[in-house]
């Protein structure tokens, strides 16, 4: 029904993202939210956040969504124009990609050729057209690898559901092995791209004020309804908290906070903008915002907390200086993260899917769920001689 969805929107329809291996042996289907690369796509795109269920819910949705959309279009599309006119989400999405391939065609000759794909949830190109696109180009074995480095039924769990819709439609194809990842919050090597990242910003402070910096990492909240449910992101992203001021190894005051709310439901606080001003009434004059949950930059981190929180609200709150840390972007330590992580998942050999993606949050009662975790054990579990494989991890 989703696919059919799809198929009527809008906008134009795009091609998949894909580096130049023309027949790849391997895909690496890099799974993302995306945004939009022109204003003119920004209407469409905040139509589909909006009606994805998944994501948000709301009363009435199919009414009061597009309704929202219309209404935050012109607002949200000034930001868009603040920040250069478009996201740069599928500019990094793809660059990383191209890099990993690099690397795993250096690190796993056996699996060569490797070839990525983009994958967005509400941009071109679409979930479904790169399955497609997927499909054609005949890969032997394909990995879905979400960019959230932590999980969420809200944003890797709809990615993950667009799927099981594709694949509604047609068969599984019994000649492919398809894996996933669908969580890596504590892989060593993303912490040390984060405190790679605060450490370049840590030097901007006067060395004799450095160590009493608060470094504040950011993420995008959640509602509280999820939250309740059982969603394990915020646990998952307090994780990589941990394991980035591990690494980091400062003494440094940190907490962790939350950005970006949307709508009057309660979310999971103590929001972003609040937490500047009330730690600067208390007399904290120097911090660094550190972007915790995103793997590129793209309009939360480029306006919310670059113009809207560093530019005007810190100035306002008596903030004496704040920086904010780069997302991992092309970072050769982040692009060893992705590295690392696809590589040790190929060399396990099995097609995968983990038991903590099979099991659904404790207050689930979403029959869409249930259907994509049975889908999924199904299209992971299947390896040529169709014999069912779950894993342990
Ligand atoms: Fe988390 Fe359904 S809401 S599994």
């Amino acid at each position: 029904m989703l696919s059919s969805f799809y198929r009527n929107m809008r906008l134009p329809r795009m091609s998949a993202a894909y580096s130049t291996a023309a027949k790849p042996k391997t895909a690496i289907v890099l799974l993302n939210m995306g945004g939009p690369k022109t204003t003119d796509q920004v209407g469409d795109y905040l139509h589909r956040i909006m009606t994805d269920r998944d994501m948000i819910q709301l009363p009435v949705q199919s009414r009061l969504g597009p309704w929202i959309a219309r209404r935050r279009t012109d607002e949200v599309k000034k930001k868009y124009e603040e920040i250069g006119g478009g996201s740069p989400i599928f500019k990094w999405t793809e660059t990383q990609g191209r890099l990993l391939t690099d690397e795993l065609d250096k690190k796993l000759p056996q699996s060569a050729p490797h070839k990525s794909y983009v994958a967005f949830r509400y941009v071109p190109p679409f979930t479904e057209d790169t399955f497609q696109r997927v499909e054609q180009e005949g890969a032997e074995r394909v990995v879905i690898f979400s960019q959230y480095p932590q999980y969420s039924c809200a944003t890797t769990g709809s990615s993950l559901n667009a799927i099981a819709d594709y694949f509604k439609e047609r068969p599984i194809p019994t000649n492919v092995q398809f894996s996933m990842i669908e969580r890596w919050a504590t892989h060593p090597l993303l912490a040390q791209a984060h405190a790679t990242r605060i450490r370049e910003k840590l030097d901007k402070f006067d060395a004799q004020i450095r160590s009493d910096v608060l470094i504040l990492f950011t993420a995008h909240s959640l509602p509280l309804k999820a939250v309740s449910r059982g969603d394990t992101y915020p646990h998952e992203v307090a994780a990589t908290v941990a394991a980035t001021m591990a690494s980091l190894g400062v003494p440094n005051p940190h907490r962790l906070v939350w950005q970006s709310k949307v709508g009057p439901l309660p979310w999971l606080q103590p929001y972003t903008d609040d937490a500047i001003k009330d730690y600067s009434k208390k007399g904290h004059k120097h911090m660094i915002l550190v972007p915790i949950a995103f793997v590129n930059e793209h309009i939360e981190t480029l306006h919310e907390l670059d113009i809207e929180y560093c530019d005007e609200l810190a100035k306002e709150a008596g903030v004496a200086q704040i920086e904010r840390a780069a997302t991992p972007n092309d970072h050769p330590t982040f692009i060893a993260a992705l590295a690392d992580i696809v590589a040790t998942h190929l060399k396990s050999d099995t097609p995968r899917v983990s038991k903590q993606f099979l099991t659904r949050c404790p207050h689930c009662v979403s029959p869409r769920c249930q259907m994509s975790k049975n889908f999924f054990k199904r299209l992971c579990g299947i390896n040529v001689n169709r014999e069912p494989i779950v894993t342990n991890s």
